[in-house]
């Protein structure tokens, strides 16, 4: 296994294979959409699983799809298909917004998908359609259905803002009742792809506890999964659990195990840095798979021990989260 300059194991890759998206969710990208890539300027899935090849050579056990929606993108389930043989993946996993996923939920299963994360900010047709500008809340909840349907383990993404969904914490959170589901609520980041439009965070993971404890005062701590991003909870005799990122307030960067492929083969080894190598340039120049390791080590051992301070970008980014991959 591969650790970087500060002692950090490399083991986790979030692969964005598009950054196109179905929905528009205000937080994310605007009405009109972000620029799309051109074909071209994306990877291929040859150039994909090439890639994922070498990292998993060099240790990375777990892949992300992440986008834009992966299921935009043509073929995906052929390319899951030739991940699940790259030798050394040990976890294939997806974030998904559900909007087309439900029909590939049981070849997604069979293929060895043990997990997948949902997008889902509200349980309310109306809110749903304002936050994510489409009226695609039965085709996501259909997607829950098959996903607990076929034992894959679901965590449902709801980004916490205010004075949109803050009335479905509560909601969401009952789901865990009947539920084995991870209902996980995420401090909204400054990624919408017009630069920063909350200067001011309101509803920090720690009024979010706060306000959870207000309804379920039972709510108890668990202990914290190695490497995760979320703080977990638990109603005492609920089925599911209930976790809140910290995505804004605080930084995961001591314990950072991820690199981020863009979906035009940029390098990220930190969620706020600008790309640090340009892999489909080394891939379309004719680069050996040993040219390739030699330049993804490289990148690893100049990780910033803090890229979210030392960036310090959370009030610059321009950037949406569809382009990111999240
Ligand atoms: P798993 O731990 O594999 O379940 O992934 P995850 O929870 O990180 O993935 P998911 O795609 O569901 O993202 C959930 C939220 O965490 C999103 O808002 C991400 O942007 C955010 N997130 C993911 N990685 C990082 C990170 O490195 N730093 C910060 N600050 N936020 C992150
Ligand atoms: N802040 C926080 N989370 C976000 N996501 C997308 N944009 C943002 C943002 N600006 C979440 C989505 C998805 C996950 C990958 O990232 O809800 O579940
Ligand atoms: Fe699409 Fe996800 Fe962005 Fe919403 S947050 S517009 S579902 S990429």
């Amino acid at each position: 296994m591969i650790v970087d300059n500060h002692n950090r194991p490399i083991t986790y890759l979030r692969l964005a294979v598009t950054d196109r998206c179905n929905l528009r969710c205000f937080y994310c990208m605007p009405e009109e959409g972000i620029r799309y890539l051109p074909k071209q300027q994306l990877l291929t899935y040859e150039e994909m699983e090439r890639l994922v090849r070498v990292l998993a050579r060099l240790g990375v056990s777990k892949v992300r799809i992440t986008g834009g929606e992966p299921f935009v993108r043509s073929g995906l389930m052929t390319f899951m298909h030739q991940l699940a043989e790259v030798p050394g993946l040990t976890d294939l996993s997806m974030t998904t917004n559900g909007v087309l996923t439900a029909p590939h939920v049981t070849a997604l299963a069979a293929l060895g998908v043990k997990s997948v994360n949902l997008s889902i900010d509200t349980l309310d047709r109306e809110r749903f359609h304002q936050i994510t500008r489409r009226d695609e809340l039965p085709a996501v909840l259909h997607t829950l259905d098959a996903l607990l349907e076929a034992g894959i383990q679901t965590k449902l993404n709801a980004v916490v803002m205010d004075g949109q969904n803050t009335q479905d914490i509560i909601p969401l959170a009952e789901l865990t009742r009947q539920l084995p589901v991870d209902v996980r609520f995420i401090e909204e980041m400054p990624f919408n792809g017009e630069g920063s439009h909350y200067p001011v965070l309101h509803w920090t993971h720690r009024r979010i506890v706060d306000h959870l404890r207000d309804h379920f005062p039972d709510l108890q701590r668990l202990p914290d999964a190695p490497f995760s991003t979320a703080s977990t909870y638990q109603i005492p005799g609920h089925q599911g659990t209930i976790g809140v990122i910290a995505a804004f307030s605080r930084t995961f960067c001591g314990t950072c195990n991820r690199i981020r492929l863009t979906a035009q083969g940029t390098l990220k080894t930190c969620l706020y840095d600008n790309g640090v190598l340009d892999a489909r340039a080394l891939l379309r120049s004719g680069a050996t798979d040993a040219e390739l390791t030699a330049a993804f080590l490289q990148a690893f051992s100049h990780r910033p021990a803090n890229g979210f301070e030392a960036e310090s970008r959370r009030d610059t980014v321009t950037e949406s989260m569809s382009t990111i991959g999240g």
